[in-house]
């Protein structure tokens, strides 16, 4: 539906847009640390031979770091350890070769060590690698100060290059879940609005088309009945298309009162001698809304897939449960095992979402029963809480006969002959 086609994006979506993001962050803080090191190795005021050395290493080291920016999550797990090997050539070779040595020397090479290596030994290495560096530092004949001034540098820089790389990680992430987030919000609206369109305009459709079948046969005979039976369709169009803009504003305010009228009109239509008993009082505001709807679903079943001859439709209420059965006689043969509708699923849900539970019998003597429960009882956050019921593993494919099989738990709210 082109309703739900584009999402707006949350608040917290929004939010992270103006979050730095590996694609920013990485690059700025690579460049500051770069300049740090430059700036190191320029203030070192080593003679040319080991000045150029110095800084082809620095721009083979920072190379190499970019190039891990943008493929260390995506290269192949075989490149990782090429990656590291050729950052330790290029932060020891010019150490070995022309004594270059610069603050900082050993950073990127041990901030790739705890990215790329898993586990443990990521921190092994690390240590192993500024450790190296001091010891190799110190045999080139700088003092213990200075050495350790190195050592300390790469430190600091392998932790820093270290941490933004976890961040944008962890930013990544959490992007990659707030979209799912919306995702899901859409999945669900689309659900809702689908359930909604077939509980409520399905059963104002069926209504208008049985009502106008009737219409039809009876003109001829009782003109007087038929334009009754005409002011009720266009009543029904009327309430449909007030429905219709209450689906779209995802707002639903049925009650079971009014529907226990409309049900019995539709079955009057119908020629079914309707027996009606309701023994509950004010149910909270989600229960009555979810068990009008159940009962709108069951009598639009009951026209459209029984010769049913009578319909009984009981209410009752004990401490923390209402129920609501409702059946008929009139049916050919047991439920077929596979079913297109979504009706009965659809109630199921809504039920789940009020603590409660659907129980279908297809009675083997031709008549028909579902018993919808919802739980009064109301939690401390204002929802319903679930009823204790044992369930029924198999409640589409039960039995009865004439309900004198049915469950203890079933038989209060028998309405049954
Ligand atoms: N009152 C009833 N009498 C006889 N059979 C029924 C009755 N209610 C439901 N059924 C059987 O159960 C099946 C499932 O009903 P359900 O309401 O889930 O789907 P549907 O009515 O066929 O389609 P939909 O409700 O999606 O328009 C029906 O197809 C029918 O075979
Ligand atoms: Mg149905």
């Amino acid at each position: 539906m082109g309703l739900f086609r584009s999402t707006p994006p949350t608040e917290a979506a929004r939010a992270g847009d103006d979050w730095p993001n590996g694609g920013r962050l990485q690059p700025l803080i690579l460049v500051v640390l770069l300049a740090v090191q430059v700036t190191a190795i320029l203030a070192a005021r080593m003679p040319p031979s080991r000045l150029s050395a110095s800084l082809e290493a620095m721009t083979v080291l920072a190379g190499l770091e970019a190039w891990q920016f943008r493929q260390a999550a995506r290269s192949p797990r075989w490149q990782r350890p090429g990656a590291i090997v050729v950052q330790a050539l290029a932060t020891y070779l010019p150490l070995f070769l022309v004594d270059a040595t610069w603050p900082g020397m050993g950073g990127f090479l041990a901030a790739s060590v705890l990215v790329l290596v898993p586990g443990r030994a990521a921190w092994a290495l690390f240590t192993a690698v500024i450790a190296s560096l001091f010891a190799a530092v110190m045999a080139v004949g700088v003092g213990v100060s200075d050495a350790a001034y190195v050592a300390v540098g790469s430190v600091a820089i392998g932790l820093t290059m270290f941490c933004v790389r976890g961040l944008s990680a962890v930013i990544r992430h959490v992007r990659v879940v707030q979209a799912e987030v919306v995702q899901l919000a859409v999945v669900r609206e689309r659900m809702r609005f689908a359930r909604d369109l077939h509980d409520l305009l399905g059963h104002s459709l069926a209504a208008i088309t049985l009502r106008a079948e009737l219409t039809r046969r009876i003109m001829p005979t009782d003109p007087a009945k038929a334009s009754d039976e005409l002011r009720d369709v266009v009543d029904i169009a009327r309430q449909a298309a007030a429905e219709m803009r209450q689906v779209a504003d995802g707002y639903r305010n049925i009650s079971l009162a009014q529907e226990v009228a409309a049900a019995a009109s539709l079955l009057a239509s119908a020629d079914v001698d309707a027996r009606v008993e309701m023994n509950c009082g004010i149910l909270p505001h989600n229960v009555d809304t979810v068990l009008a709807m159940v009962l709108r679903e069951l009598v639009t079943n009951v026209t459209r897939h029984s010769r049913a001859r009578n319909c009984w439709i009981a209410a009752e209420q004990s401490d923390e449960r209402v129920g609501l059965s409702v059946t008929n006689d009139g049916v050919a043969s047991l439920m077929p095992a596979h079913r297109d509708g979504r009706g009965l699923e659809n109630l199921a849900v809504r039920l789940e979402a009020v603590g409660g539970t659907l129980n279908v019998m297809s009675c083997g003597d031709g008549l028909f029963r579902v018993l919808a429960e919802a739980s009064t009882r109301v939690d401390a956050h204002g929802r319903s809480a679930a009823l204790d019921l044992c369930v029924d593993p198999e409640p589409l494919r039960r039995t009865c006969e004439c309900c004198e099989s049915c469950s203890p738990r079933m038989s209060p709210w028998c309405a049954g002959p």
